[in-house]
């Protein structure tokens, strides 16, 4: 892995003046979200609104790990102070809306999928874990549901293998439905956690609802009463492996699991990634895509 860079790109942000047409949107956890102007363009405005030290690490390290990435699917920092995040306002929803509209059709729950899983090989290539992967952190720009159009944000409870911070010690909990049950036994997630939550996803979009009804209680232990399985048999082992409450019988990585969900396209007719694509993505996760893709097969973690 990768050590974390900083880049260039990101401004120093040292006058809030500089924000125009300022409108709040919400106000959560002691920061502020807002659309504004910024230089002539839409942004998203971050604002931290309390003087607390834990608080303000969050927020420092949320900045830091979203100042090191550089992806077409990851919404890039603009500019930054100690108490301000400015990213570019993504226009059309995010993925949480458009589900509330129903569930998406197999070939768009793919796609999705698909734009999700080369964000994450990107972030786990640099040594990053997002640990918070839910339809309200994922962006639909123009609200077009085609890989190409996801885009990841919030990284406030991610992990940066090079940054001191261990969200996990600290107050915020991921949401239960889309949070890994070794996450949930407050273990700081590795890659597979991730995966965990793509599966998840993957079933939230093609079934219009998470597995499990009562998270809490299959978090837990509880139980397993998990709903049918969604859309066709070519997509059920990828889910099933996803979904697995052992992270040692999920796929092994990120790319592996890319492989299993280009071979169910494949099978359902719909297109798979071309040659040059698979070669740059495998170049970008470290090493070629090989193996079946399931646990045990191709390659360990
Ligand atoms: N760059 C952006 N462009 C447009 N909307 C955004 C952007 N970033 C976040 N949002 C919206 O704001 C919400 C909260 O942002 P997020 O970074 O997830 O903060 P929180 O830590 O409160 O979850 C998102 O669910 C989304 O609706
Ligand atoms: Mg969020």
């Amino acid at each position: 892995m990768k050590h974390l860079t900083y880049s260039k790109a990101v401004q120093e942000l040292t006058h809030s003046q500089e924000l125009e047409s300022r409108t709040p949107l919400a106000e959560r956890g002691g920061v502020r979200s807002e659309a504004a102007r910024w230089r002539g363009q839409p942004v998203f405005v971050k604002t931290l609104m309390v003087d607390d030290p834990d608080a303000r690490a969050r927020f420092h390290h949320e900045g830091r790990v979203a100042a090191s990435l550089s992806h077409p699917g990851i919404v890039p920092l603009l500019a930054s102070s100690p108490t301000q995040l400015l990213f570019p306002f993504i226009e059309g929803g995010t993925l949480r809306e458009r589900l509330e509209g129903g569930p998406l059709s197999v070939e768009q729950a793919t796609e999705v999928t698909l734009g999700l899983l080369f964000g994450v090989m990107y972030l786990h290539g640099q040594g990053v874990t997002h640990q918070d992967l839910k339809p309200e952190n994922v962006l639909l720009a123009g609200g077009r549901a085609g890989r190409d159009a996801v885009r990841i944000i919030d990284f406030g409870m991610s992990h940066a293998r090079h940054l001191p911070l261990d969200i996990h010690s600290g107050t915020r909990m991921g949401t239960p439905h889309f949070m890994a049950p070794e996450q949930f036994y407050g273990m700081r997630g590795d890659a597979r956690s991730d995966l965990y939550s793509l599966g998840v996803l993957l079933f939230d979009c093609l079934a219009g609802m998470p597995p499990y009804q009562d998270a809490l209680g299959w978090l837990a232990g509880i139980h397993t009463n998990r709903a049918e399985l969604p859309g066709p048999d070519a997509l059920h082992p990828l889910l099933r492996c996803a979904l697995a409450r052992d992270p040692a019988q999920r796929p092994h990585s990120a790319p592996a699991m890319l492989r299993l969900l280009c071979l169910a396209r494949q099978e359902l007719g719909l297109s798979a990634l071309s040659c040059a694509e698979v070669a740059e993505l495998g170049a970008l996760a470290g090493g070629p895509l090989a193996g079946s893709g399931f646990p045990g097969d191709g390659g360990g973690p």
